[in-house]
């Protein structure tokens, strides 16, 4: 795969690290200029991939075959290079600049001198260098002015981290992008090319971590963590290695059990814990720079302390101390409820149980354990509150898990770019600490001094052509990536630079796609389920419409609804408590039917259809309207593709306008299967008297 760059690209093979010769030839000429000379002062060795890379964005983006050379040949020239290593590099860069460049960071630099102009792209590290140069082509990709430019920049946050929810035969859980990149038939996959085109991908946005095994560890997958499989996960570990991303493997908690021939899995017995110490010391026998664990227990199934009347921080300190000597971490998952619940118990709470579970146990986890919270308190809805776990622990590493694979939001057959809705969640201010203590600044570990943190994601990547299934859906793995590297970011300037690096700088395209993308959530809430009451889905697949699929269920997700009215009462006043896990700002706020943002309204509230909206519709109203109105976007959306016709890549043209059919068919689906269901409970007609079956 990695030989047959210009095919695939036509498929979206390539990305956004396509590198399509720039149409803009005064800038393409401007660029030229020092990119045909590499100044390069230190063994090719030591600046590792960097080098390629930069040569390989040169070539495509401005059709040039760059000159390497230890010492200028010409006036204007870039040159690259680690600093602090006794090489001329460091002559171009200032004390007071290196010293703002961390162990991941970089500074570009463009100088204008008397005879031309110079380039320089350092960083302290040769995975920060490696990072600048990928800055640089895409400053370039994005026709940015690189004269006079100053750039020093370090990652937001320490973790960055993507999860595969691959199984070991191939299939991948929740995947709508083709089968696993990994794993077929319980092995390793031989082909290790077009690994490394995605290791590539990874890096080139910053990622540093990766999970390759679904949370929900079976048979095989347990053994990944033995000598039958070590070497070859130690292959891919490598492979990531170079692109400066640390491997991890998903645990099983039971793994002394499953595959270490003891009777237990008691984190407190001592062949147990000694169990893992020995496993440590054989995993980094093989992968000297392995990650760590991450560790789903106790849910929905999983093993886990709780078996042994043990708590979550037992079980993960236990893993912690067997990793500690290698400078591992346990990556340990909140996704923890009870999955057996009855229906008709209207005190247990499903949103309530993170939280619940969790923390009793701030400050008891080792230095080397990380908690994974997933945004919401349910369960990737296309819209949810943010976890109280956000602001409420204070003594724990914390890491924000997204989910990028679109199991609630279209499984990648609908156009859903989550980017601002993870804006949302990064922004949210959780008050902890008064005014201002947004989720962002929590998981960097800055406001209560933990030592680490960062965001995670379940990624939506495949063996499809173009990774993602729908080519569009590459824009949300895009913007994930971005937001890990700096949550400040807006959404239309990551939005922006996707573009211009998948399609072209070409106005029309850039400003086109961009609404679709931006709009693209809204609509497909709209035409799915209203005012944060999630759930309406199928039971298994979650895909397309039924309201009442999870309502009679063991699972906790209800809407409570009936000829009256819906929606959960999750106030401290009258309902399960729920709002009362906030900080006291915002559980005033969501407590108060009032002054309840109306997007979460049904989360919190249980209200008659005719209660009014701000807007002045009702309630059943409005569930009316946004559905008609969802497939009109959806309409909408197909216009703005098609006027776009000879300016995108044909294949990619016609991939996603049949997408884009596809969704409105399916939104149509939505739209009639909830408003029909709500027009046969209530009996209120549509005030506008629209088709409703
Ligand atoms: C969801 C999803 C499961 C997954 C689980 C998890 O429930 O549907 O497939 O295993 O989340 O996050 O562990």
């Amino acid at each position: 795969m990695a030989n047959t760059i210009i095919n695939t690209d036509a498929e979206g093979y390539n990305c956004w690290l396509g590198y399509h010769l720039l149409k803009n030839n005064k800038l393409k000429e401007i660029y030229s200029k020092w990119a045909s000379n590499i100044v390069v002062s230190q063994g090719v060795e030591d600046i590792g991939i960097a080098l390629d890379e930069l040569k390989r964005g040169f070539k495509g983006i401005l059709g040039v075959d760059a000159d390497v050379s230890s010492e200028p040949k010409q006036s204007s020239f870039i040159a690259i290079g680690v600093l602090g290593r006794g090489n001329s590099i460091d002559s171009y860069v200032k004390y007071n600049e290196v010293v703002q460049i961390g162990n991941e960071g970089f500074i570009i630099k463009g100088t204008k001198t008397v005879n031309g102009e110079t380039v320089v792209v350092a960083g302290t590290t040769t995975k920060g260098l490696l990072y600048g140069i990928f800055c640089l082509l895409r400053l370039l990709q994005t026709e940015t002015v690189i004269e006079g430019i100053l750039k020093i920049e370090n990652p937001v946050n320490k973790l960055r981290i993507i999860n595969h929810w691959d199984n070991i035969d191939g299939s991948i859980e929740r995947g709508y992008a083709g089968k696993s990149i990994f794993f077929k038939d319980n092995k390793i996959i031989e082909d290790l090319d077009r690994i490394k085109d995605y290791a590539r991908l990874l890096c080139s946005v910053g990622i540093n971590s990766i999970v390759i095994n679904n949370v929900n560890v079976h048979k095989y997958e347990s053994m990944l963590i033995t000598d039958r499989y070590l070497k070859d996960v130690a292959n891919l570990a490598k492979i990531f290695w170079d692109y400066g991303i640390k491997l991890y493997l998903s645990a099983n908690f039971a793994s002394t059990i499953e595959i270490g021939g003891l009777a237990t899995a008691d984190p407190l017995d001592a062949e147990v814990r000694n169990w893992w110490k020995e496993k440590a010391d054989e995993i980094y026998s093989y992968i000297p720079d392995f990650g760590g664990f991450l560790i789903k227990a106790d849910s929905e199934f999983r093993p886990g302390p709780f078996t042994y009347g043990r708590t979550h921080a037992d079980g993960a300190n236990m893993l912690a101390e067997a990793l500690e000597p290698h400078g591992g971490l346990v990556i340990w998952r909140c996704f923890v409820y009870n999955c057996m619940q009855d229906w008709r118990d209207y005190t247990t709470d499903r949103a309530r149980a993170a939280y619940d579970n969790f923390m009793p146990l701030d400050g008891l986890f080792k230095e080397n354990v990380l908690l994974q919270i997933k945004n919401g308190p349910m369960d990737f809805q296309v819209r949810e509150p943010v976890s109280p776990l956000f602001g409420g622990l204070q003594k724990t590493n914390q890491l924000l898990e997204l989910q990028i694979t679109q199991e609630y939001t279209g499984q990648q057959k609908h156009l859903c770019y989550l980017v601002p809705m993870w804006k949302e969640i990064l922004d949210f201010d959780t008050m902890a600490k008064g005014k201002g203590t947004s989720v962002k600044k929590i998981i960097t570990g800055s406001v209560f001094n933990n030592k680490l943190g960062g965001m995670a994601a379940v990624v939506n990547i495949g063996n499809d052509l173009n990774w993602t299934g729908h080519q569009m859906a590459q824009s949300n793995t895009y913007g994930y990536a971005r937001l890990c590297w700096d949550p400040d970011l807006s959404a239309e300037q990551i939005t922006d630079e996707w573009i211009k690096m998948t399609y072209s700088n070409n106005e029309k395209v850039v400003s086109t796609i961009k609404e679709m993308l931006l709009g693209s959530w809204r609509t497909y809430e709209n035409y799915t389920s209203p005012l944060g009451i999630g759930w309406m889905v199928n039971p298994n697949h979650h895909y397309g419409p039924n309201v009442d699929g999870y309502e009679y269920d063991k699972w906790g997700t209800y809407h409570r609804a009936d000829h009256k009215g819906i929606g959960v009462d999750r106030t401290v006043r009258k309902g399960t408590g729920y709002a009362g896990q906030y900080h006291k700002g915002v559980a005033e706020i969501y407590e108060d039917l009032e002054k309840c943002p109306e997007e979460l309204l049904l989360f919190f509230h249980h209200v008659p259809y005719d209660y009014r909206l701000k807007s002045g519709e009702t309630i059943i109203q409005y569930i009316y309207n946004t559905h008609f109105k969802g497939v009109e976007e959806v309409e909408e959306l197909i216009n703005k593709w098609k006027s776009l016709k000879g300016l995108v890549g044909e294949k990619i043209f016609q991939h996603v306008l049949e997408r884009l059919e596809v969704q409105l068919e399916h939104s149509k689906e939505w739209r009639d299967v909830i408003n029909t269901y709500f027009y046969r409970k209530t009996g209120i007609p549509d005030e506008l008297g629209r088709k409703i079956y």
